[in-house]
């Protein structure tokens, strides 16, 4: 089994003093729910301009202490990412691709102006947070722990440029299924709004594009929709993704398709799993435009028979009603398709195990 990647900067580490009870993690555990329960540990690793990455700790987690001016609360330099730990079939801990979100992260850094971690350093910072704290690793089906790395200008400054001074955390978070509806397929309206314009920052994982996706998203659930689907900015014709999740589209030859990589959209890491994995069941696979009357006229004729949602929180999540100003439409049969559940078992499997990783996608926690 693998030991930490040592990234070469020396980890504090501090246990912390009093930490939930095991009555209390349990219940937790049973239902973890999504995003609101925590681990008791965390990792901080400071960057200051001149001295670069410093003083990695992992201790309790806790209250961060901050300027009133430091600039993340006044310009949003802020990053993050978001992957999962898994409980394999055999006992062993795994991550999935973390390689891929420090690959992603640091995109996300040079787009907002901000400094780059060396990638084996985001991952031991993961893989050290994740051991301390194995006991926290939820074992039911959908079941995982939810790492959340993150990044925040902390310098306290408030002329408008990059900061001299940045913290880097990791959180975990015991999690089940994201869609609290527990329906088979999901329902989404397509916004309005924009999420990202050409040349903006829809690439990035940045905090400042959920922050704009929480209108269009509260008008989804007010209309009783799950997601919302964000068409382009340019045209309002193509669509884009949802506010949390790329999109595929399945059609009655097999074909599948999923928006392409324009610069607006994020390059999510299951989707890119997913194209793999398809290309391996020699399904033809494209990455292209998809407009949403086409989307609507081929859900019609029957010649679309599934669509999907894919992310780390997600996982695959089938789509089942559209809806939008100009009315709705309903996907198939409105439930989950056949292949969508095929592509969903064979990502599942290998997160937990229980097929071979012909990728080198999984990393083993010793
Ligand atoms: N698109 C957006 C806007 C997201 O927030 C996410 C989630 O991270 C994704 C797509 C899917 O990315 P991934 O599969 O890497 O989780
Ligand atoms: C993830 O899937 O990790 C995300 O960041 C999506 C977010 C909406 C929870």
């Amino acid at each position: 089994m693998a030991t930490i990647a040592d990234a070469g900067l020396t980890f504090t580490t501090s246990a912390h003093p009093a930490p939930t009870s095991a009555q209390t993690r349990s219940d937790v555990l049973a239902n973890p729910g999504f995003g609101t329960n925590f681990t008791d540990h965390m990792v901080t690793i400071e960057w200051t301009e001149g001295r670069g990455w410093h003083d990695a700790v992992i201790g309790p987690r806790q209250p961060i202490a901050l300027d009133p001016a430091a600039s993340v609360l006044h310009y949003a330099q802020e990053i993050f990412e978001g992957l999962k730990a898994y409980k394999q079939a055999d006992g062993a801990i795994a991550l999935f691709r973390p390689e891929a979100n420090a690959a992603r992260f640091n995109l996300s850094a040079q787009r907002l102006a901000m400094p780059e971690l060396p990638e084996a350093l985001f991952v031991e910072a993961i893989e050290r947070l994740v051991a301390l704290d194995r006991d926290w690793i939820p074992e039911g089906e959908g079941s995982s722990l939810y790492l959340r790395p993150f990044m925040i200008a902390t310098e306290a400054f408030l002329g408008v440029r990059p900061a001299k001074q940045y913290k880097f955390i990791v959180i975990a978070s015991p999690a089940g299924n994201y869609f609290k509806s527990g329906a088979p397929a999901v329902s989404i309206w397509v916004s309005d709004y924009t999420r990202a314009a050409p040349g903006g920052t829809g690439a990035a994982k940045c905090g400042g594009n959920y922050a704009a996706s929480l209108v269009p998203q509260a008008e989804a659930i007010a209309r009783g929709h799950d997601q919302v689907v964000f068409l382009d900015a340019a045209e309002h014709k193509w669509i884009e993704e949802l506010g949390g999740m790329n999109l595929y589209f399945v059609f009655e030859d097999g074909t599948l398709l999923t928006p392409a990589l324009t610069g607006t959209i994020l390059p999510g890491i299951t989707r890119d799993s997913l194209l793999a994995l398809a290309r391996e069941e020699g399904l033809n696979v494209e990455e292209g435009r998809y407009s949403l009357d086409q989307w609507r006229e081929d859900a019609a004729s029957g010649k679309l028979v599934e669509t999907f949602a894919c992310g780390t929180a997600a996982v695959v999540t089938p789509v089942g009603r559209v809806a939008g100003r100009d009315g709705e439409f309903t996907i198939g049969t409105g439930g989950p398709g056949q292949l969508t559940g095929k592509l969903k078992s064979r990502l599942v499997a290998i997160q937990r195990g229980e097929a071979p990783d012909s990728h080198g996608w999984i990393r083993k926690i010793g």
